[in-house]
């Protein structure tokens, strides 16, 4: 049974690394050459499952656009395997979908439909794919047994420790949401703690490496400044989940300020200078012999 991909970014590419390349079937409008991209036709006609891949944009009030998986659904709504959205969006927007798909006349799609969230980074994407922590499979149970047993026997990922979890496919959407913003959170708490160490004349890596080695806290996202050599955190996915989960908690009234302040503090961190200083001027004595010995040699 061949397997589709629609939607050949970091997500996609990672998971298509991972499968024999001779069982996949891939869309992508911006794929021309590396791999040879099928119709959504005969994606339909011609695989078991679909795994999807697609962007899910900052709209400008912060809240998610769902608009290209909304799109992609319409077109697969005759498909009768299994889709496995990979793309991150709100709890709301995947429970709506999921209940819009079954055999029955009513429902507007014939797809089954799971989400499997991902925790890559888009710096080590194939690494991390290929090691996950977890691996978190949201839908019917029947369906995620479905997508356990068979993914597992063509997908390289499963064959590492990582822990397999199955639940509905809102508490996987939220389960995202959180982990996203939890991180992001403590990126911004990071930064603030690194400070109050430095003033108490302590030196933040050191407290950093015992942390790690606390179960509770957990070993990643203590770099200050971070990878970018910034402080706070950017990249594409912690901002725009933030914004997405501040967009929807503020539709439904719910007080979520903790999260709306750490968003100020980020601003603040992002803003900061971390260019390395500029060399200070040669003294002028020094400059004017600098000035001679490279002036060019004139007459030759
Ligand atoms: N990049 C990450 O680190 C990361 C990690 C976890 C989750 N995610 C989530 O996974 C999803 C995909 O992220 P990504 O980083 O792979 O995005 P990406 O922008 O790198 O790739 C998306 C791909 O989809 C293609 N595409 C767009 N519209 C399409 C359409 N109608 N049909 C077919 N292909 C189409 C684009 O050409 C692009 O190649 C997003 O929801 C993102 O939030 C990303």
């Amino acid at each position: 049974m061949r397997i589709g991909i629609i939607g050949y970014g970091f997500v996609g590419k990672a998971i298509a690394a991972a499968h024999d390349r001779k069982t996949l079937m891939i869309n992508d409008p911006n794929v021309l050459e590396e791999w040879e991209s099928y119709t959504i036709e005969q994606i339909v006609a011609n695989t078991g499952w679909i795994y999807l891949c697609l962007p899910t944009p900052s709209k400008e009030d912060g809240s998610c656009d769902t608009s290209i998986l909304e799109n992609m659904f319409e077109q697969l709504k005759n498909y009768e395997g299994i889709v496995i959205s990979k793309s991150t969006a709100p709890p709301k927007f995947y429970i709506d979908t999921f209940n819009n798909c079954g055999p029955e006349q009513s429902k507007k799609y014939k797809f089954r439909l799971v989400h499997m969230p991902e925790f890559l980074t888009a710096a080590n994407a194939l690494h991390d794919y290929m090691h996950p922590h977890t691996i978190v499979v949201g839908g019917k149970p029947v369906d995620n047994t479905f997508v356990l047993t068979h993914a597992i026997t063509s997908d390289l990922t499963y064959r590492t420790k990582a822990k397999i979890v199955s639940t509905d496919i809102g508490s996987a959407a939220a389960m995202k949401y959180y982990a996203n913003s939890w991180l992001a959170t403590k990126v911004v708490y990071n930064n603030q703690f690194a400070q109050w160490c430095k003033s108490q004349g302590v030196e933040w890596k050191n407290v950093a490496e015992v942390l790690k080695k606390d179960k509770r806290i957990g070993d990643t996202h203590y770099d200050v400044p971070g990878p970018d050599t910034k402080f706070g955190y950017g990249g594409a996915c912690f901002p725009k989940d933030v914004a997405s989960i501040l967009a929807t908690a503020e539709a439904a009234g719910v007080d979520m300020s903790l999260l709306k302040h750490q968003v100020e503090v980020n601003e603040q961190l992002r803003a900061i200078d971390t260019s390395p200083p500029k060399p200070a001027p040669a003294p002028i004595r020094q400059r004017a012999n600098i000035a001679r010995r490279v002036a060019p040699t004139r007459g030759k």
